[in-house]
């Protein structure tokens, strides 16, 4: 989508400082432009979903605006100096991740975004597809350029879902109970709320770009869960009661991610080892983790400083690392 035209944008920062009626005269004064101008600006602004009123003799009046993650809305709750900086809209995209990588592949700037109202296919890990209805949730892609070694990217994800669990507190109840859920979910109250997909490019010693993609249930309500996801999924709205604002959701998660990557880029894991360890959703309990060389199982005792679940072998407690895979709690008989 192109960028909102600048006069609209002086149009609708206006009407949202002034909260009462402007008169189309005084539009047409101060912005230099005829009635005709003003009128196409309020339409094209209608047309995105900002209701605006219009009165004889009043003039024009900002009643609501659209719940979704604009770039200009999104931007006016930034504090990040790259992060978000530049963000790319499609009402409706295949997926983000693509986009991303597309623009990353052409030299986009560390901290570009995209951001997608909708998903036709939106994609999981392990191939899985990923549920992405327009009008409720959030969907975005950041390209990151981590001076590190690529075999520490994995722990991208880790980062990625801590800075999660954080943008979640800020909208729920203090009760909630949000977890990682290594290597790379959120879930609050037991259903997952958020994934993270992360797709990359590197060499032998250098990472040409990392695309993070974020999927967080917003605003879905139980009726809109699919079958497949009906049991295990869940959204902020579910458990906190109210309607998230989705830009503003946004603007936060990358206010909290961005000097948590930089802190990574700069001193590693290490210091996020105790607030990983004290989200988790494993610690402790016993845990199946199928990876690539068959399935791993054991007590989840922690994470190590490259990323890795800590997995004890309660019958001899010996201790292996695991650095992938897919983690299912084993039931309890
Ligand atoms: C998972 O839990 O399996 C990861 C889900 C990742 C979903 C996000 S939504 C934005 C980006 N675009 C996609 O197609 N996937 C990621």
């Amino acid at each position: 989508m192109k960028k909102l035209h600048a006069t609209s944008q002086t149009i609708l920062s206006v009407l949202r400082q002034s909260g009462g009626d402007i008169s189309g005269e005084d539009l047409c004064r101060d912005l230099k432009i005829s009635r005709a101008a003003v009128w196409k600006h309020i339409q094209s602004l209608r047309e995105l979903g900002y209701a605006i009123g219009s009165a004889t003799h009043r003039g024009y009046r900002l009643t609501a605006a659209p719940n979704l993650p604009l770039p200009w809305e999104i931007e006016g709750h930034l504090e990040t100096a790259r992060l978000g900086r530049e963000i790319e809209y499609c009402a409706v995209a295949e997926s983000t991740n693509p986009l991303a990588i597309e623009a990353a592949k052409n030299q986009a700037a560390e901290g570009f975004c995209v951001v997608a109202d909708q998903q036709k296919q939106g994609r999981g890990r392990l191939r899985r597809p990923w549920f992405s209805p327009p009008s409720r949730n959030l969907y975005l892609s950041v390209v990151l350029r981590p001076p590190i070694a690529p075999l520490a990217l994995p722990q991208i994800s880790l980062i990625a879902a801590l800075a999660l669990t954080r943008a979640c507190k800020d909208w729920l109840p203090e009760s909630a109970d949000i977890r990682v859920k290594w290597p790379n979910d959120v879930f609050v109250n037991q259903g997952k709320v958020a994934g993270i997909l992360c797709e990359s490019a590197s060499e032998t010693d250098r990472v040409h770009y990392a695309v993070v993609g974020i999927g967080v249930n917003l605003n879905l309500k139980r009726e809109d869960l699919p079958g497949e996801i009906a049991d295990t999924a869940t959204s902020l709205q579910i458990v906190g009661g109210s309607e998230v604002d989705r830009p503003r959701f946004a603007a936060n998660l990358l206010n909290h991610l961005e000097p948590m990557y930089f802190a990574w880029c700069r001193d590693g894991l290490a210091d996020f080892l105790p607030e990983l360890e004290e989200m988790s959703l494993m610690r402790d309990r016993q845990v199946d983790v199928e990876t690539v060389s068959g399935r791993r199982s054991g007590i989840a005792v922690g994470i190590t400083e490259d990323g890795g679940l800590r997995l004890r072998n309660p019958q001899n407690d010996h201790e292996e690392v695991v650095y992938c895979g897919d983690i299912s709690l084993t039931p309890v008989d």
